[in-house]
């Protein structure tokens, strides 16, 4: 939960390392901090509570001597509150040495222990300081701080990337990573250590992934991983797709409104390279097809966001494989003993690829012999590696905290998922699947439109809206898991309290909730392409309607017959039914997002949360 930076070179880092904690500051925001070996040998460092223009505007008013070698560190709180004691970096060995970290060192306890009865002393509550001053205890000892950091983390349980360095060996930056994420930056003469390639994109797009439980050490000239025993490994050079400028804000007033408005480019890089001949061919899992004709059941696990994008994928992968699927939260999957077996196929999603929940699903279904695909949207990423084989998104790096262009990315390579599956075993007739490609194909323009049409009233009624203390979100089928996204995007980023039903289940409880004024928005499946299930949510809607509620329709342009009952209508271009979602989301999207910027909220940077989920 927390974004690690780190850099050796000729420049002066202090506003390397910032540059690259802003662009990592989606991953934790309550505390950061820098330290740097200055050009006269000595190690400061500096660190406050607060976002990252706290430790800014406090380095711009008390400067810290600059240098070549540095670590930076933007902090999520796990052990330890968000003060200033508890940021990174933590210092030992006479505040000669710094050390960051991600993640959480779960013997940290028993080592404190061990530490304090040696008469060591501690600043902070945190972890961190005590992997900081084992690491100092055993750089005394050997003089040598790659030998003494191999010694450290073979102590180290749970999960964390860590980082560090000594005033005694400028120009060198260790670390190490289990469960958590680091990459390396290549540049010329200078290099990069980072928890994703966010972190050095600026500087460099040549990237190397390393695995797990391995070591690296930078210097200004050169790269070396070994495995934690000090053996050389091979590493996994890549070079990145987006540059520096997909990362920034550009003129937009929040990261989450530029990528709201990237859903349309998400869907159309999703699928670019991957339709051969009005045909799915996905170059990534060619060589894959005994797997696929192998299996009999599908398992998709993820979390939030990403496992609504699971819940959507599952009718049209079901329908057109005819192959059971089951989507299971992925904390949830691994604690209930699952039935997997060799012919089971565990599809993890997740924007980010390090979400620590799905990471651990993914290997206990590896473990217990299941095939395993990610679905991810970021290179280099652990998920992917845990994994059999790799679909990935091409939405570009996702900085706000809630997801919106993953999402519907996500939907994309599931479909395109099934769909390739569906060619390998004969399942759905070509002219079947030429019909779906040709609709996929066309979500994307069909997105624009959406946001061509709705944004400006969406965001008008979403500013009419701010006070609004509950709002409701119904849909069936497909429109069920758009539901529980809408609701999710609201209470995230607006504080709002919100719950999504399916429209089937009012009947059984959710409607004693409707009280007059109440808003609730509807998701109304076509009338052309399910009017039987059209005709049942049309019901629902004069049900509520009927109790006083306030209600918000999406449907597809031309149905009239939601209209006596409406008191706003959202209409999104005629859509095959697995298609509709990918549509009916983005008004969805776009009112979260207005009604917290009506309430004065920090869309990109909402309360609590952090981008990416990096401890169970
Ligand atoms: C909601 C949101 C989260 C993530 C979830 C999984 O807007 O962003 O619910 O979808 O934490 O994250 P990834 O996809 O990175 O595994």
């Amino acid at each position: 939960m927390c974004g690690i930076v780190g850099y050796v070179g000729s420049r002066p880092s202090q506003g390397i390392l910032l540059s690259g904690l802003s662009r990592l500051e989606y991953r934790g925001y309550d505390s950061a901090g820098v330290a740097v070996i200055g050009d006269d040998g000595t190690l400061g460092m500096r660190k406050r509570a607060g976002k990252l223009a706290v430790l800014r505007d406090d380095l711009a008013a008390h400067p810290l001597a600059d240098g070549t070698t540095g670590i930076g560190h933007t902090r999520w709180a796990t052990h330890g509150g968000p003060t200033d004691a508890n940021a990174h970096p933590h210092l030992a060995d006479d505040d000669k040495l710094a050390v960051i970290h991600n993640g959480i060192i779960e013997n940290f306890a028993e080592l404190k222990d061990e530490l304090l009865a040696e008469g060591y002393t501690f600043r902070s509550e945190t972890d961190t300081e005590v992997a900081a001053v084992l690491l100092g205890r055993e750089y005394r000892a050997s003089g040598d701080l790659v030998t003494a950091f191999r010694t450290v983390v073979a102590r180290l349980e749970g999960a964390f990337t860590l980082l560090a360095m000594h005033e005694d060996a400028p120009g060198l930056v260790v670390g190490a990573r289990r469960n958590s994420p680091l990459v390396i930056g290549l540049g010329e003469g200078e290099n990069f250590l980072g928890s994703d390639v966010a972190a050095f994109v600026e500087h460099t797009r040549n990237a190397l992934a390393i695995g797990q439980d391995e070591i690296v050490a930078i210097r200004p000239g050169s790269v070396e991983v070994t495995n934690f025993d000090g053996e050389d490994v091979e590493v996994e050079p890549f070079e990145v797709v987006w540059d520096a400028a997909a990362a920034e804000k550009g003129g937009w007033s929040s990261f989450m409104a530029k990528e709201v408005s990237e859903e349309p480019d998400a869907v159309a890089n999703t699928i670019r390279g991957r339709v051969r001949d009005g045909a799915v061919v996905i170059p990534e899992l060619e060589g894959l097809d005994e797997l696929f004709l192998g299996i009999d059941r599908i398992v998709v696990i993820a979390c939030g966001t990403a496992a609504y994008a699971g819940q959507v994928g599952k009718y049209a992968l079901e329908q057109w494989t005819r192959i059971p699927v089951d989507v299971e939260l992925a904390h949830e999957f691994r604690y209930r003993d699952p039935v997997l077996t060799p012919r089971t196929l565990v599809v993890s999603i997740s924007q980010s690829g390090e979400t620590m929940d799905t990471l651990m699903a993914v290997k206990y279904a590896r473990e217990r012999g299941a095939k395993t695909v990610s679905i991810c949207n970021t290179q280099g990423a652990t998920i992917p590696r845990e994994s059999d084989a790799i679909v990935y998104t091409h939405a570009g790096p996702e900085v706000a905290v809630a997801s919106t262009k993953a999402f519907v990315a996500q939907i994309t390579a599931l479909y395109l998922l099934a769909l390739h599956v569906a060619r390998l075993r004969g399942s759905l007739a070509a002219e079947v699947a030429a019909e779906q490609v040709h609709e996929l194909e066309a979500v994307p323009a069909k997105i624009a439109q959406v946001l061509e049409a709705e944004q400006a009233h969406v965001e008008q009624f979403a500013r009419w809206m701010a006070d609004t203390h509950s709002v409701l979100f119904l849909g069936r089928h497909v429109g069920y898991p758009i539901a529980l996204e809408g609701a999710l995007k609201l209470k995230e980023i607006s504080y709002i309290h919100a719950e999504g039903f399916a429209a089937g289940e009012l009947k059984h409880g959710p409607i004693a909730l409707i009280e007059p004024g109440q808003p609730v928005f509807v998701i109304v499946p076509s009338p052309r392409e399910s009017a039987e299930l059209h005709k049942k949510v049309v019901s629902n809607i004069q049900e509520i309607r009927a109790r006083g509620a306030r209600v918000i329709v999406v449907a597809e342009e031309g149905d009239a017959a939601v209209l006596p009952f409406a008191d706003e209508v959202l209409r999104i271009p005629l859509a095959a039914p697995f298609f509709e979602p990918l549509l009916a989301v983005v008004p969805l999207h776009i009112f979260a997002m207005g009604l917290a910027t009506a309430k004065g909220l920090d869309v990109d940077q909402p309360r609590n949360l952090a981008k990416s989920v990096t401890v169970e």
